[in-house]
């Protein structure tokens, strides 16, 4: 009798505390993780209303604070984020379709941004003048380094934002910039983490600087996201070879030629790998918020997010039209024309804020943002296991033509000579 009655407290208290350990990760895991939202107003109103719902019951919950120019915005906990990211794709095929902040205030000064950000200025007064020093990068770009950097970053089991392997990937990408600069010794190089609060991202943004000899000051920024996301589950496997190892991989070959040449800027480039994009633009908004705050001068910024998957309707490069700077665009146009003549380029636009060329849009600075194929044309694989280069014949043919896009950027809007043809 004794021993039953052991045994049954004994069961009573381990299925209490059993219960206890459920309740208590289920508040915490909800309260750790709330973040403020801002998604289409129109959009968001069909996913709430009957014919979008499809028994999204903890999204009813969630009550719009206030609408500002089209967008919405309210306050969600982890479960609703999830809920939202499927509806929002189930009804309108976007991946998750809304941007991050970690309070109220911020969400409104995003969306405040967002109505006055005008897709029609222009800060700088483009030319193509700069042949020599861009014709001898261009000869440099090597479709195997490409190719070879897409495989070895698509080998981490993920990149995402808040799990370890995402923090190594991270470290692999500042160490691999850090070797390509090491093989110049001009003391003009600079690679840093960009810290984010925990709870934005343990994952960090990795910035490296090349310092103009002229205009230290007036920067150029390129950018690709480091993270990358399988939609079914947070452990699982999500190779990202072309979203966005393609783009992490454009810019690790733009960095290579730079160093390779000895080219030397007269504007400030920096590359940017930035953190936690997937999860709603949270590496990429943090930096150029603080750019903004701290009124640095950033000339001309261009996002390489996709650049592998040629598509299907015989375009070579599509260039987005919406969230990005109109002039700037013709002026990627014009350097497609001279340094890689014969490709056939056409426009697109996502609809929404899809990538980080929409942080530093809504920061009104000039953005650019070259895709690989038109909108809906693109590759399906992303977001899942299957996203790896086999989906691109295991080349990175495509890729090679935004490298050299990227070099004949930075020629042209930094200027600057390379050591290798000209005394520099
Ligand atoms: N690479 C995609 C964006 C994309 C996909 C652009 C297809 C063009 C065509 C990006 O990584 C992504 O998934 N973005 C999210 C939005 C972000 C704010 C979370 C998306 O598209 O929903
Ligand atoms: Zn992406």
């Amino acid at each position: 009798m004794m021993r039953f009655m052991r045994t049954f407290i004994l069961s009573c208290v381990a299925f209490c505390l059993a219960i206890f350990v459920v309740v208590q990760n289920g508040s915490t895991n909800a309260g750790a993780s709330e973040f403020w939202i801002t998604v289409d107003s129109s959009e968001l109103q069909h996913i709430l209303s009957d014919r979008g719902s499809q028994q999204r019951s903890s999204l009813k919950n969630a009550g719009v604070e206030r609408v500002v120019g089209d967008l919405a915005i309210l306050k969600l906990n982890d479960v609703q984020m999830e809920e939202l990211s499927s509806a929002m794709h189930d009804n309108f095929h976007k991946c998750s379709g809304y941007v991050a902040h970690t309070n109220e205030n911020d969400a409104l000064t995003w969306a405040r941004d967002q109505y006055a950000a005008t897709t029609e200025s222009q800060l700088v007064n483009y030319t193509i003048d700069n042949p020599v020093a861009v014709n001898s990068m261009l000869g440099y770009v090597s479709e195997p380094q490409i190719r070879q950097t897409i495989l070895d970053l698509s080998a981490f089991p993920n990149r995402r934002y808040n799990q370890s392997s995402g923090l190594q990937s991270a470290n692999w990408i500042k160490d691999k910039w850090a070797l390509l600069a090491a093989r110049q010794s001009r003391g003009q190089v600079s690679i840093e983490f960009f810290n984010h609060p925990t709870a934005t991202s343990p994952q960090p943004s990795i910035i490296m600087t090349v310092w103009g000899t002229r205009f230290p000051d007036e920067i150029i920024v390129l950018g690709a996201h480091q993270d990358s996301i399988n939609s079914s589950g947070q452990t699982a496997a999500a190779p990202g070879a072309d979203d966005d190892a393609s783009g992490v991989a454009c810019l690790t070959e733009t960095i290579r030629v730079m160093m390779e040449t000895g080219f030397k800027p007269e504007r400030t480039v920096q590359f940017m790998a930035y953190a936690a994009e997937e999860v709603g633009l949270r590496g990429s908004n943090a930096i150029a918020t603080s750019y903004r705050n701290a009124n640095k001068n950033v000339l001309g910024v261009m996002q390489l997010d996709m650049t592998n998957y040629r598509g299907t309707q015989g375009y070579d490069m599509v260039m987005i039209t919406d969230n990005t700077n109109a002039a700037q665009n013709q002026f990627l146009r014009d350097l497609l024309i001279t340094y890689q003549p014969g490709l056939t380029i056409g426009n697109s636009s996502c609809g929404y804020a899809c990538s980080d060329h929409a942080s530093w849009h809504n920061k009104s600075y000039p953005a650019s943002f070259p895709f690989e194929a038109p909108f809906g044309n693109d590759n399906s694989a992303i977001h899942t296991a299957n996203d790896t280069i086999a989906r691109s014949n295991n080349n990175a043919n495509h890729a090679v033509r935004f490298s050299k896009l990227a070099l004949s950027y930075i020629g042209e809007l930094a200027k600057g000579c390379v050591a290798i043809a000209t005394r520099c």
